[in-house]
This record gives C-alpha cells, structure tokens and sequence, in this order.
C-alpha cells in the first residue's frame, strides 16, 4: 500500500473524560468541559499537514439529555461561544462544518447560529463533522426509514441517508479517557474502521497524541475481510 492510501482521511473522536479531569483538580465539571473545548481548538488548529480531510467529534449525545440541567445548559453555552467566538477561525482556515445528528432539535437560537455558520463554511475543502444530539442507532433507523421511503433498502440506499452521507469512510476512530465502548458513536460507520482507546483525558489530549495516533494507524494492516 503506498503512504497516500495507509493514511486516515476520516477520524472520528470521543472525546471523554473532562468530568473526570475537573475532578481531580477539584474544580467544578463545567471548567473539564471549559477545557474540552481548548482541546478542541488546538486540534483544529493544527489539522493543517496531518493528510486528514474529515475529523468528527463526538459533542452531545442524544443520550447526554440525561445529566443535570446545570450541566447541559453548560454544555449548550459551551457551544454558543464556542460557535461565536471559532467561526471566523473556520472560515479564514478553509474549514467546512458539518452536522451529524438531530441539531434542530436544539434550542432555536443555537439552530440558528449553526444554520448560518454551516452556510458561511459551505466553500471550506476541509471538513470538521460535529455530533449533537446524535445517536447511532436512531440515525440508522432514520436512514433505513429514508431509504425504504425511496425505493429499495439496500446497504447503498441507507449509507447514502446517514448523517455522515458524502464524508469519506471512516478510517480511525479514537476514545479517550480509558473507557473501551463506542457508546452509540457511528455505528454504522466504524465497520471497518481501525479504533484506538486511549488513557488520557480529552482536556489533556494534544495534537502530538493525535499524531501519535495517525502514525498507529499508518502502520496497521487493514484487511476490509480479506486476506
Ligand atoms: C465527556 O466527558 C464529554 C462530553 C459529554 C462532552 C464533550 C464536549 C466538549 C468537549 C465540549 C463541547 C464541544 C464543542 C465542539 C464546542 P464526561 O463529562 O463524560 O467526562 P467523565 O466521563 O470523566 O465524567
């Protein structure tokens, strides 16, 4: 395999274990989360040379309704700033947003701003996907429905009714924290993929571990099934 073709175009990240991280510094789960999202923007940030075209972050699962009000309303104010404050950023970096999940559920405002940072980013060559209110088995319901609606289920129809419809295949997909489970995350979609599980907390994850991470993925053999 050449080194183009044994590089990952597509990694998706869970990204775990900023309660955690407060935690042990005592400090409320809001400030993991606070720095959770610096994590994010050093990873965007320095995606340029890393030969990735699509990185997709796990943001709010459809299951994480279940937390306190406290911290979800956290969580959303997160991403009202984070949105606010980034998207210049995206822009001027060549960055396209994508969305996997059902974000017009949010609250109108965020659908709002997201509505318009998807349009402003829409010319941008390198994708950053995020999942909010996003559940692996129900997008595959949701496709399956879609593709029955259309015609034929086959395994085509319902790929190309998936949130992540018209992103490359996934290559890579990484958990941090320790935790071993994918946890409703592109179910669908991690078929073949390579997976990493790693210790370090997301507030703590670098873009040196994630290069360390495409260097793993480079030197493993992928088989697809076959010999
Ligand atoms: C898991 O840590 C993390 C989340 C549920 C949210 C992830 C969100 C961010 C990093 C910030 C928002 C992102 C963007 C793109 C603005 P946890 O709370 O489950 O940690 P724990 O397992 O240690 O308690």
């Amino acid at each position: 395999m050449s080194e183009a073709d044994s590089r990952a175009r597509h990694v998706a990240i869970i990204m775990d274990g900023n309660g955690r991280w407060a935690k042990r510094r005592h400090l409320p789960r809001a400030m993991g989360h606070r720095q959770g999202v610096e994590a994010v923007r050093r990873l965007v940030r320095s995606l340029e040379g890393t030969g990735i075209e699509c990185l997709t972050l796990y943001a709010f699962s459809s299951e994480n309704w279940k937390r306190s009000e406290d911290e979800v309303d956290d969580l959303m104010d997160l991403m009202r700033k984070f949105i606010k404050s980034d998207l210049p950023e995206f822009i001027a970096n060549d960055v396209k947003l994508h969305i996997l999940g059902d974000w017009r559920a949010l609250a109108p405002d965020i659908v709002a701003m997201l509505e318009d940072a998807l349009e402003k980013t829409s010319g941008g060559s390198r994708t950053i996907a995020v999942a909010l209110n996003y559940g692996g088995q129900a997008e595959i319901v949701h496709a399956a429905r879609a593709a029955a609606a259309q015609g034929e289920i086959t395994q085509e129809s319902i790929e190309a009714n998936l949130f992540s419809a018209g992103l490359p295949p996934l290559d890579l997909l990484i958990r941090t924290s320790g935790e071993v489970r994918l946890s409703n995350f592109l179910l669908w979609q991690a078929a073949y993929a390579e997976m990493l599980f790693v210790d370090t907390l997301w507030p703590d994850f670098t873009p040196e571990h994630l290069q360390q991470a495409l260097d793993d993925f480079t030197n493993r053999e992928r088989r697809f099934g076959g010999r």
